[in-house]
Protein backbone atom coordinates (compact mmCIF):
# COMPACT_ATOMS: atom_id res chain seq x y z
CA UNK A 1 0.00 0.00 0.00
CA UNK A 2 1.26 3.47 -0.98
CA UNK A 3 2.40 5.66 2.12
CA UNK A 4 0.96 9.42 1.77
CA UNK A 5 1.89 12.60 2.83
CA UNK A 6 -0.96 14.56 3.46
CA UNK A 7 0.27 16.86 0.91
CA UNK A 8 -2.20 15.94 -2.39
CA UNK A 9 -1.37 18.92 -4.77
CA UNK A 10 2.15 19.16 -6.04
CA UNK A 11 4.22 16.22 -5.02
CA UNK A 12 7.34 17.02 -2.51
CA UNK A 13 10.52 17.19 -4.14
CA UNK A 14 13.43 15.76 -1.99
CA UNK A 15 17.07 16.04 -2.55
CA UNK A 16 19.11 12.98 -1.17
CA UNK A 17 22.71 13.94 -0.12
CA UNK A 18 24.84 10.91 -0.73
CA UNK A 19 22.79 9.66 -3.08
CA UNK A 20 24.75 6.64 -4.27
CA UNK A 21 25.18 5.24 -0.69
CA UNK A 22 23.87 2.51 1.11
CA UNK A 23 20.76 4.71 2.81
CA UNK A 24 20.92 6.81 -0.34
CA UNK A 25 19.47 4.27 -2.47
CA UNK A 26 17.48 2.54 -0.01
CA UNK A 27 15.57 6.04 0.56
CA UNK A 28 14.97 6.70 -3.49
CA UNK A 29 13.61 2.87 -3.74
CA UNK A 30 11.47 3.53 -0.52
CA UNK A 31 10.28 6.75 -2.24
CA UNK A 32 8.69 4.75 -4.75
CA UNK A 33 6.38 3.64 -2.50
CA UNK A 34 5.40 6.98 -1.23
CA UNK A 35 2.41 9.42 -2.88
CA UNK A 36 3.05 12.68 -3.10
CA UNK A 37 6.72 12.81 -2.47
CA UNK A 38 9.44 12.88 -5.64
CA UNK A 39 13.30 12.21 -5.47
CA UNK A 40 14.25 15.37 -7.93
CA UNK A 41 18.10 15.18 -7.49
CA UNK A 42 20.78 13.77 -5.28
CA UNK A 43 24.06 14.98 -4.04
CA UNK A 44 27.50 13.06 -4.95
CA UNK A 45 30.90 14.19 -4.14
CA UNK A 46 32.62 16.06 -6.76
CA UNK A 47 35.00 13.49 -9.32
CA UNK A 48 32.49 10.90 -8.16
CA UNK A 49 31.86 7.67 -10.73
CA UNK A 50 28.08 7.94 -10.37
CA UNK A 51 28.29 11.32 -12.23
CA UNK A 52 29.43 9.41 -15.66
CA UNK A 53 27.24 6.91 -15.20
CA UNK A 54 22.87 6.36 -16.03
CA UNK A 55 21.49 7.20 -12.78
CA UNK A 56 17.87 7.80 -12.97
CA UNK A 57 17.58 10.86 -11.30
CA UNK A 58 19.68 14.33 -11.57
CA UNK A 59 23.21 14.17 -9.91
CA UNK A 60 24.27 17.60 -7.89
CA UNK A 61 27.79 18.54 -6.90
CA UNK A 62 27.10 21.60 -5.22
CA UNK A 63 24.93 21.71 -2.10
CA UNK A 64 23.50 25.07 -2.82
CA UNK A 65 22.32 24.07 -6.16
CA UNK A 66 20.86 20.95 -5.52
CA UNK A 67 18.84 22.62 -2.48
CA UNK A 68 17.90 25.19 -4.76
CA UNK A 69 15.77 22.56 -6.47
CA UNK A 70 13.97 20.65 -4.10
CA UNK A 71 11.56 21.20 -1.19
CA UNK A 72 13.67 19.55 1.41
CA UNK A 73 16.96 17.59 1.55
CA UNK A 74 17.66 14.49 3.03
CA UNK A 75 21.20 14.22 3.98
CA UNK A 76 22.79 10.36 4.40
CA UNK A 77 25.98 11.34 3.27
CA UNK A 78 29.65 11.80 5.35
CA UNK A 79 30.43 13.34 8.68
CA UNK A 80 33.01 15.21 6.51
CA UNK A 81 30.30 16.25 3.82
CA UNK A 82 27.61 17.31 6.19
CA UNK A 83 29.03 20.94 6.92
CA UNK A 84 28.83 21.81 3.69
CA UNK A 85 25.10 20.29 2.93
CA UNK A 86 23.41 22.46 6.09
CA UNK A 87 25.12 25.49 4.86
CA UNK A 88 23.83 24.82 0.93
CA UNK A 89 20.19 24.52 2.63
CA UNK A 90 20.70 27.17 5.01
CA UNK A 91 21.45 29.27 1.85
CA UNK A 92 18.63 28.36 -0.16
CA UNK A 93 16.58 28.14 3.16
CA UNK A 94 15.46 24.66 2.29
CA UNK A 95 14.18 22.72 5.46
CA UNK A 96 16.99 19.58 6.15
CA UNK A 97 16.75 15.99 7.69
CA UNK A 98 20.23 15.20 8.55
CA UNK A 99 20.79 11.38 9.60
CA UNK A 100 24.88 11.32 9.34
CA UNK A 101 26.57 9.71 12.05
CA UNK A 102 30.16 10.41 13.20
CA UNK A 103 29.84 14.39 12.80
CA UNK A 104 31.92 16.53 15.64
CA UNK A 105 31.82 19.32 17.65
CA UNK A 106 31.83 22.00 14.36
CA UNK A 107 29.39 19.08 12.59
CA UNK A 108 26.95 20.10 15.46
CA UNK A 109 27.09 23.24 15.31
CA UNK A 110 26.66 23.83 12.26
CA UNK A 111 23.27 22.00 12.32
CA UNK A 112 22.35 23.95 15.42
CA UNK A 113 23.43 27.71 13.88
CA UNK A 114 21.44 26.55 10.80
CA UNK A 115 18.67 25.55 12.95
CA UNK A 116 18.59 29.25 13.94
CA UNK A 117 16.92 30.43 10.07
CA UNK A 118 15.80 27.02 8.58
CA UNK A 119 13.75 23.55 10.19
CA UNK A 120 16.72 20.91 10.65
CA UNK A 121 16.15 17.58 12.15
CA UNK A 122 18.55 15.74 13.28
CA UNK A 123 17.93 11.86 13.83
CA UNK A 124 21.62 9.24 14.51
CA UNK A 125 18.37 6.76 14.18
CA UNK A 126 15.56 7.57 11.42
CA UNK A 127 13.30 4.62 12.87
CA UNK A 128 10.27 4.58 15.43
CA UNK A 129 11.55 1.99 17.70
CA UNK A 130 14.49 3.80 18.35
CA UNK A 131 12.91 6.47 19.36
CA UNK A 132 10.32 4.78 21.84
CA UNK A 133 13.45 3.26 23.15
CA UNK A 134 15.14 6.36 23.59
CA UNK A 135 11.74 7.38 25.79
CA UNK A 136 11.58 4.92 27.56
CA UNK A 137 14.95 4.01 28.76
CA UNK A 138 14.91 7.32 31.99
CA UNK A 139 12.27 5.01 33.02
CA UNK A 140 13.94 2.01 33.52
CA UNK A 141 17.44 3.49 34.98
CA UNK A 142 14.69 5.01 37.54
CA UNK A 143 13.57 1.58 38.57
CA UNK A 144 16.69 0.43 38.84
CA UNK A 145 19.49 3.21 39.96
CA UNK A 146 22.15 0.74 41.11
CA UNK A 147 22.18 -1.11 37.81
CA UNK A 148 25.63 -1.27 36.16
CA UNK A 149 24.68 -0.57 32.36
CA UNK A 150 26.05 -1.56 29.25
CA UNK A 151 25.42 -0.96 25.59
CA UNK A 152 26.70 -3.45 22.83
CA UNK A 153 25.84 -2.84 19.05
CA UNK A 154 26.11 -4.65 16.08
CA UNK A 155 26.64 -3.47 12.50
CA UNK A 156 27.65 -4.65 9.00
CA UNK A 157 31.02 -4.86 8.21
CA UNK A 158 31.07 -2.08 5.84
CA UNK A 159 29.99 0.98 8.88
CA UNK A 160 32.79 3.79 8.92
CA UNK A 161 31.95 5.23 12.49
CA UNK A 162 32.39 3.33 16.04
CA UNK A 163 30.71 3.54 18.44
CA UNK A 164 27.45 3.49 16.13
CA UNK A 165 25.35 6.93 16.49
CA UNK A 166 22.72 5.28 17.94
CA UNK A 167 24.71 4.05 20.52
CA UNK A 168 26.18 7.22 21.25
CA UNK A 169 22.39 8.91 21.52
CA UNK A 170 21.64 6.03 24.05
CA UNK A 171 24.47 6.98 26.08
CA UNK A 172 23.48 10.44 26.30
CA UNK A 173 20.37 9.55 27.65
CA UNK A 174 22.04 7.50 30.01
CA UNK A 175 24.18 10.61 31.42
CA UNK A 176 21.56 12.64 31.81
CA UNK A 177 19.15 10.34 33.48
CA UNK A 178 21.95 9.15 36.22
CA UNK A 179 23.37 13.22 36.08
CA UNK A 180 23.23 12.47 39.81
CA UNK A 181 25.64 9.99 39.96
CA UNK A 182 29.62 11.02 40.50
CA UNK A 183 32.06 10.02 37.66
CA UNK A 184 30.02 9.13 35.06
CA UNK A 185 32.58 7.71 31.70
CA UNK A 186 31.83 5.32 29.17
CA UNK A 187 34.74 3.15 28.41
CA UNK A 188 34.60 1.57 24.87
CA UNK A 189 35.55 -2.09 25.75
CA UNK A 190 37.96 -3.64 28.08
CA UNK A 191 41.13 -5.39 27.89
CA UNK A 192 43.58 -6.53 30.52
CA UNK A 193 43.03 -6.06 34.18
CA UNK A 194 39.67 -3.57 33.78
CA UNK A 195 37.62 -4.01 37.13
CA UNK A 196 34.17 -2.23 36.40
CA UNK A 197 33.34 1.04 37.95
CA UNK A 198 30.10 1.58 39.30
CA UNK A 199 29.88 4.62 37.17
CA UNK A 200 31.11 3.28 34.02
CA UNK A 201 28.84 2.78 31.24
CA UNK A 202 30.38 -0.22 29.21
CA UNK A 203 30.05 0.30 25.27
CA UNK A 204 31.33 -2.48 22.31
CA UNK A 205 31.01 -1.96 19.07
CA UNK A 206 30.63 -5.24 16.88
CA UNK A 207 31.38 -5.48 13.03
CA UNK A 208 30.39 -7.49 10.31
CA UNK A 209 28.20 -9.18 7.58
CA UNK A 210 25.08 -6.89 6.60
CA UNK A 211 23.72 -6.73 9.74
CA UNK A 212 21.76 -3.07 9.42
CA UNK A 213 22.09 -2.19 13.16
CA UNK A 214 21.54 -3.76 16.43
CA UNK A 215 21.34 -1.98 19.96
CA UNK A 216 21.14 -3.88 23.36
CA UNK A 217 20.86 -1.76 26.53
CA UNK A 218 22.11 -3.94 29.52
CA UNK A 219 21.00 -2.95 33.29
CA UNK A 220 22.14 -5.55 35.42
CA UNK A 221 22.14 -5.62 39.73
CA UNK A 222 23.20 -8.45 41.66
CA UNK A 223 20.28 -9.62 41.63
CA UNK A 224 18.61 -9.03 37.96
CA UNK A 225 19.22 -7.82 34.77
CA UNK A 226 17.27 -6.03 32.29
CA UNK A 227 18.33 -6.09 28.71
CA UNK A 228 16.42 -4.36 26.05
CA UNK A 229 17.27 -4.24 22.50
CA UNK A 230 16.47 -3.36 19.17
CA UNK A 231 17.03 -4.97 15.31
CA UNK A 232 16.57 -2.68 12.16
CA UNK A 233 15.78 -6.10 10.08
CA UNK A 234 16.55 -3.62 6.96
CA UNK A 235 17.77 -0.21 6.02
CA UNK A 236 14.24 0.62 4.73
CA UNK A 237 13.29 1.22 8.34
CA UNK A 238 15.27 4.27 8.31
CA UNK A 239 14.48 4.82 4.69
CA UNK A 240 10.89 5.40 5.26
CA UNK A 241 11.71 7.39 8.88
CA UNK A 242 13.62 9.39 6.67
CA UNK A 243 10.91 10.36 4.31
CA UNK A 244 8.53 10.41 6.84
CA UNK A 245 10.84 13.21 8.87
CA UNK A 246 10.93 15.07 5.44
CA UNK A 247 7.45 15.71 4.93
CA UNK A 248 6.77 16.59 8.39
CA UNK A 249 9.92 19.07 8.44
CA UNK A 250 8.56 20.85 5.70
CA UNK A 251 6.08 22.31 7.58
CA UNK A 252 7.63 22.93 10.56
CA UNK A 253 9.36 26.50 11.52
CA UNK A 254 13.13 26.97 12.03
CA UNK A 255 14.27 24.95 15.00
CA UNK A 256 16.39 21.89 15.48
CA UNK A 257 13.90 18.67 15.89
CA UNK A 258 14.10 15.21 16.68
CA UNK A 259 12.44 12.26 15.31
CA UNK A 260 10.79 12.32 18.57
CA UNK A 261 8.96 15.71 17.40
CA UNK A 262 8.01 13.74 14.52
CA UNK A 263 6.18 11.09 16.56
N1 LIG B 1 20.14 7.99 11.02
C1 LIG B 1 19.94 6.72 10.63
O1 LIG B 1 18.92 6.09 10.93
C2 LIG B 1 21.00 6.06 9.81
C3 LIG B 1 20.84 4.76 9.32
C4 LIG B 1 21.84 4.21 8.53
C5 LIG B 1 22.97 4.95 8.26
N2 LIG B 1 23.10 6.19 8.78
C6 LIG B 1 24.27 7.05 8.50
O2 LIG B 1 24.10 7.58 7.20
C7 LIG B 1 25.40 7.81 6.65
C8 LIG B 1 25.52 7.08 5.33
O3 LIG B 1 25.46 5.68 5.57
P1 LIG B 1 25.62 4.63 4.39
O4 LIG B 1 25.63 3.31 5.00
O5 LIG B 1 24.64 4.98 3.31
O6 LIG B 1 27.12 4.99 3.91
P2 LIG B 1 27.72 4.90 2.44
O7 LIG B 1 27.15 3.71 1.73
O8 LIG B 1 29.20 4.98 2.62
O9 LIG B 1 27.19 6.21 1.71
C9 LIG B 1 27.69 7.50 1.92
C10 LIG B 1 27.63 8.21 0.60
O10 LIG B 1 27.99 9.58 0.74
C11 LIG B 1 28.73 9.92 -0.42
N3 LIG B 1 29.53 11.14 -0.26
C12 LIG B 1 30.80 11.27 0.15
N4 LIG B 1 31.19 12.56 0.12
C13 LIG B 1 30.13 13.25 -0.36
C14 LIG B 1 29.91 14.61 -0.65
N5 LIG B 1 30.87 15.54 -0.46
N6 LIG B 1 28.70 14.98 -1.12
C15 LIG B 1 27.74 14.07 -1.31
N7 LIG B 1 27.88 12.75 -1.07
C16 LIG B 1 29.07 12.35 -0.59
C17 LIG B 1 29.58 8.70 -0.68
O11 LIG B 1 30.04 8.69 -1.99
P3 LIG B 1 31.49 8.09 -2.33
O12 LIG B 1 31.41 6.64 -1.97
O13 LIG B 1 31.59 8.35 -3.78
O14 LIG B 1 32.49 8.84 -1.51
C18 LIG B 1 28.57 7.58 -0.43
O15 LIG B 1 27.83 7.27 -1.58
C19 LIG B 1 26.40 7.34 7.72
O16 LIG B 1 26.77 8.43 8.52
C20 LIG B 1 25.59 6.34 8.51
O17 LIG B 1 26.07 6.14 9.82
C21 LIG B 1 22.15 6.76 9.52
Amino acid sequence: MARTTGIQSEPLRIGIAGATGRMGREIATAAQSWAGVEIRGGLVRPGSPALDSDVAIPLFTDPVALSAVVDVVIDVSTAAATPGIVEGARQSGTPLVCGVTGLDGHGRATLESAATEIPVLYARNLSTGIAALLDLLPRLLAALPDADVEIVEMHHRGKKDAPSGTAEALAEVIVQARAELDGQRIVYGRQGVAPRQPSEIGMHSLRGGANSGEHTVLLATGGEEIRIGHRALSRRTFADGALRAAVWIVRQPPGLYAMADVL
